[in-house]
């Protein structure tokens, strides 16, 4: 009899389900499984035996073989599959049990579901897991977002299931609700940037005349130093993969449209809808729209005068440190205007979200694993800091950065190479530290033609003028 033998259960049986639920039983937890279609069970059951999993065909059976109260954790396909997977499981529920909700699901969603189900008696957690189908299966970095007494029961089994860095697991309890899968989509939202950089650092080497396999060198000498990270290391192996059909390497042959799932675009409304300034991200975001816009690439192409993207440098060597530099440099921008908008969010939504475990639940696990996580995890946790840019070993290396950042940013402009992210990111740079901005004089025209009023430097009060005689 297997009543109430598993400690827990999967829901979902496609790639991301069956390694998680393979990376439980690895662990040691006896662990129940479940698919819509039995088929995809019998499948998992017979490719893994050694996982000793307990599966069911129907849901009841499903439910009946977990210990109390309940731990469940669905994988399936972000959407109305969430909602028809909680609606079949809840009438063999009981009061307490635990729904853990592992898909990529938008926050709003989560909020919805949490309180419906808390409403109901039963704890409902929202839960990013970051890592691909490798991380589900060796260790991703997981957000758990829900209410917080029901993480006692089941934190210490996802944080036996995570990524460990040095020991510690990519694992912690964010806040209420929908914040574990808010801060997920922030992660997402960084990583669109990080890889919008990295391609943009790619053009740069190309125009300066490097081979791919002459970039692939210089990202894996990259991949040594500062700029140490899952997507440098195998952005070195991607370049350096040749095309069997043609013997070219393979990302020549690649077709330049990008794809997208959404998370990037939620990540960008939700900094619009909260008023915080995520340019670089959106950048990255708007990059891909633009790289899957075919009839506006041909019509532009064929309209557009401009120079070719050949860089011209005396010095090869040194172009390229610089590029490293400016890399560096907008990646703390993405970084810092991602977390600053998990940290507008967690005041807004009032879920008191600690930023600094969220950096360092990314150094392991999650495709943005970076050593620069580190630096940052520990800066947040020195100081409550209004923004990344003021931890004092941030700014200092900036500045240290600064000049080769401007040159970049100023050669790819005079030779017609695309850098939305890394323009954008040192337009952020120097819009939030200068002293003025010119939002002076568009409070002015607002004054003009709105009578929209407007403050002055020197009292206090708000001011209309008639600016001119004959409005
Ligand atoms: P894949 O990752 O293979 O593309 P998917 O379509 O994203 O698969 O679905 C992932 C999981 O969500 C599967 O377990 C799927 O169940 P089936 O194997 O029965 O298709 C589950 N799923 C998808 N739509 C669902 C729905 N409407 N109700 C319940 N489960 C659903």
């Amino acid at each position: 009899d297997k009543t109430g033998s598993a400690q827990i259960g999967v829901v979902g049986m496609a790639v991301m389900g069956s390694n998680l639920a393979r990376n439980f039983a690895s662990k040691g937890f006896k662990t129940a499984i479940f698919n819509r279609t039995y088929a995809k069970t019998e499948d998992v059951l017979a490719a893994h035996p050694e996982a000793g999993f307990v599966a069911s065909e129907s849901v009841e059976e499903f439910v009946d073989s977990l210990e109390k109260p309940r731990r469940i954790i669905m994988m399936v396909k972000a959407g109305p599959a969430t909602d028809a997977t909680i609606d079949a499981l809840l009438p063999h529920l009981d009061q307490g049990d635990i729904i853990v909700d592992g898909g990529n699901t938008y926050f709003p969603d989560t909020r919805r579901r949490e309180k419906k189900l808390s409403e109901l008696g039963f704890n409902f957690i929202g839960c990013g897991i970051s890592g691909g189908e490798t991380g589900a299966l060796l260790g991703p970095s997981m957000m758990p977002g829900g209410p917080k007494d029901s993480y006692a029961h089941i934190g210490p089994i996802l944080e036996k299931v995570a990524a460990q860095y040095d020991g510690e697991p990519c694992c912690t309890w964010i806040g209420p609700d929908g914040a574990g899968h808010f801060v997920k989509m922030v992660h997402n939202g960084i990583e669109y940037a990080d890889m919008q950089f990295i391609g943009e650092a790619y053009d740069l080497l190309k125009g300066a005349g490097l081979s791919a396999t002459e970039a692939a060198d210089v990202f894996a000498q990259w991949n040594t130093g500062d700029l140490d990270s899952y997507l440098i290391e195998i952005t070195s192996e991607v370049l350096r993969q040749v095309d069997a059909r043609t013997g070219k390497p393979l990302v020549d042959v690649v077709v330049d449209a990008a794809g997208m799932k959404g998370t990037g675009t939620w990540t960008v409304m939700e900094s619009l809808n909260l008023g915080v300034p995520a340019a670089a991200i959106a950048e990255a975001v708007f990059a891909r729209a633009a790289s899957s816009s075919p009839e506006l690439r041909a019509a532009a192409q064929a309209a557009l005068q401009g120079p070719d993207g050949t860089i011209n440098t005396d010095d090869r060597d040194a172009f390229v440190a610089d590029v490293r530099q400016a890399l560096w440099c907008a990646k703390v921008i993405a970084y810092a205007q991602g977390l600053h908008l998990i940290k507008v969010a967690g005041q807004q939504y009032g879920w008191d979200i600690d930023v600094a475990a969220c950096a360092r639940i990314w150094r392991a696990g999650c495709i943005i694993r970076a050593k620069l996580l580190d630096r940052i995890s520990n800066e947040y946790a020195a100081g409550n800091l209004e923004t990344l840019l003021e931890a004092p070993s941030i700014s200092a290396e900036l500045a240290n950065c600064n000049d080769a950042w401007r040159r970049v940013v100023a050669k790819a402009s005079e030779a017609g190479v695309p850098i939305p992210g890394f323009s954008s990111a040192l337009s952020y740079y120097d819009l939030v530290r200068a002293k003025r901005t010119n939002a002076a004089l568009t409070q002015g025209l607002r004054d003009f033609f709105g009578s929209h009023t407007y403050r002055r430097v020197d009292t206090d009060g708000t001011f209309h003028t008639q600016w001119s005689g004959d409005r």
